[in-house]
């Protein structure tokens, strides 16, 4: 059975706005490094700190846009094809850039050529190029029939969504027929900022200031540190709250994870251990539950990541975060398992992931994530919370590491997530955060006690 898809609608005028050709080039130099194999964060810095003074809105449009290349690039070569301009391997990496930049502009944009010529043609935002301007003349101006029928759903959404062929079927495992296409829209959709709202303040309180500075904002029921910008700017930066420390960016689903390590009673005056701290988003959020009289025991891998998460915390005046090496499990009350991961949870955040991600990196992955899982366990004592997460949307890195090792560990036991947040973010007694039905990315955690 054929199955067929329609091109997308255009995003509304205001999230584009007007590039100048200068924001264009730097979107489009941020692409090719992209396709040189540079993470997209990376490659966006440089090329806005090679444009030199872009104005506020035009240099998220430079991210923006460099974001949607990589999230599109699929659909977008199918629509090149379609149009006679085959993405074929001998194209120039400047060449698909341009291609694929012009037809984000037409049909995600909605993009004429009276506007997008002047952003693309020569003497050329590019070098080198071989594309000469009246082939992206006709990719934006020639009529596009609609998508020729796919031979089965799946890969009708592969292309419509952009995802490769075997992350494709790895999705399609994990949520019902009927919701796949939601899911892979959620992986799409430009993320809101998220932010933590850092006790004393709750988020109406934070609401009411924030409202009265002119930034329109959420809360997140059932998520009670959460509020979610309205603002498609980045005035939130400099709103009150934010600069005396009252808010952090975090998202929702790693909000959950820490509520999963334990309600605010059941925390402070604790000890919790973060192995896996990064940048210490979880470790601060961690020190404000258990407070200035509990400890907060930090580690990581990347001396580079806990520096900052050091320096963050010495802003906070976070006192009661510690760095020691080792880490001390053994006195440790809960202990914080944030495993590198897929990342396949934040592909709205990171969509060129999806086109560096392979089944083998993916089965890498849960190789480490079960080792790592196993060496921290063994140091827990008796009574202690383990907590495991990612921000993977992968049973073989959420359910099946846990599953594995609780095979192994019969002095280990699940304890059923919905104690600690909101049943509709449980499935199968753990945290499971979905981005097709809450706010922000695709997060797992369980909760094991040791006996
Ligand atoms: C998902 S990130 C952590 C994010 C962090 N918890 C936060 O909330 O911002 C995973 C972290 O694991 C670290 N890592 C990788 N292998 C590790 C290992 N064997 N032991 C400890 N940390 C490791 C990475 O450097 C990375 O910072």
């Amino acid at each position: 059975m054929t199955t067929s898809f329609a091109w997308p609608s255009p995003h509304p005028p205001e999230r584009v706005g007007r590039p100048s050709r200068k924001a264009a080039t730097a979107a489009l130099k941020a692409h090719v490094a992209v396709l040189g194999g540079e993470p997209l964060r990376r490659a966006v810095t440089e090329a806005l700190h090679e444009a030199g003074n872009l104005g506020g809105q035009e240099r998220r449009f430079v991210a923006f846009a460099t974001r949607e290349l990589s999230r599109h690039m699929r659909l977008l070569d199918f629509a090149a094809r379609q149009l006679g301009q085959a993405p074929g391997k001998s194209l120039l990496k400047e060449d698909q850039a341009l291609v694929r930049y012009a037809l984000w502009r037409r049909l995600l944009c909605g993009g004429d050529w009276a506007r997008v010529g002047p952003e693309v043609r020569l003497p050329g935002p590019l070098r080198p190029r071989s594309i000469k301007d009246v082939a992206l003349e006709r990719l934006v101006t020639e009529p596009l029939a609609a998508p020729p029928p796919q031979d089965s759903t799946e890969t009708a959404l592969a292309i419509r969504h952009s995802f490769p062929s075997w992350l494709m079927e790895r999705l399609s495992a994990e949520v019902a027929p009927t919701e796949l296409g939601a899911l892979l829209e959620s992986l799409n959709r430009e993320p809101a900022v998220q932010l933590r709202v850092r006790p004393p303040r709750t988020p109406a309180s934070v609401h009411a200031v924030l409202v009265e500075e002119g930034v329109a904002s959420h809360e997140v029921e059932g998520v009670a540190s959460a509020l979610v910008v309205d603002d498609p700017g980045l005035r939130v930066f400099e709103t009150r709250p934010m600069r005396e420390g009252a808010l952090q960016v975090q998202d929702v689903g790693s909000q959950l994870i820490v509520a999963l390590c334990g309600r605010p009673a059941e925390l402070t005056g604790r000890t919790a251990a973060d192995v896996c701290a990064g940048a210490g988003g979880k470790a601060l959020a961690l020190a404000d539950a258990v407070g200035n009289k509990g400890r907060v025991l930090a580690g990581d891998t990347s001396r580079r990541r806990l520096q900052e998460a050091r320096e963050r915390a010495r802003q906070l005046g976070l006192r009661q975060v510690s760095f020691p090496s080792p880490l001390a499990l053994e006195t440790a009350d809960v202990v914080l398992v944030d495993a590198p991961c897929s990342g396949t949870g934040s592909l709205a955040r990171e969509p060129d992931t999806k086109w560096r991600l392979t089944a083998a990196r993916v089965s890498e992955l849960a190789r480490t994530q079960r080792e790592l899982l196993e060496s921290t366990a063994e140091a827990l004592r008796p009574g202690a919370v383990l907590v495991y997460a990612t921000c993977s949307v992968l049973r073989e890195e959420n359910e099946g590491v846990v599953e594995d090792f609780l095979a192994r560990h019969a002095e280990f036991h699940r304890e059923d997530a919905s104690g600690w947040v909101e049943p509709r973010f449980v499935r199968g007694g753990d945290l499971r955060v979905w981005p097709h039905h809450s706010e922000g990315g695709g997060f797992y955690a369980a909760r094991l006690r040791r006996r």
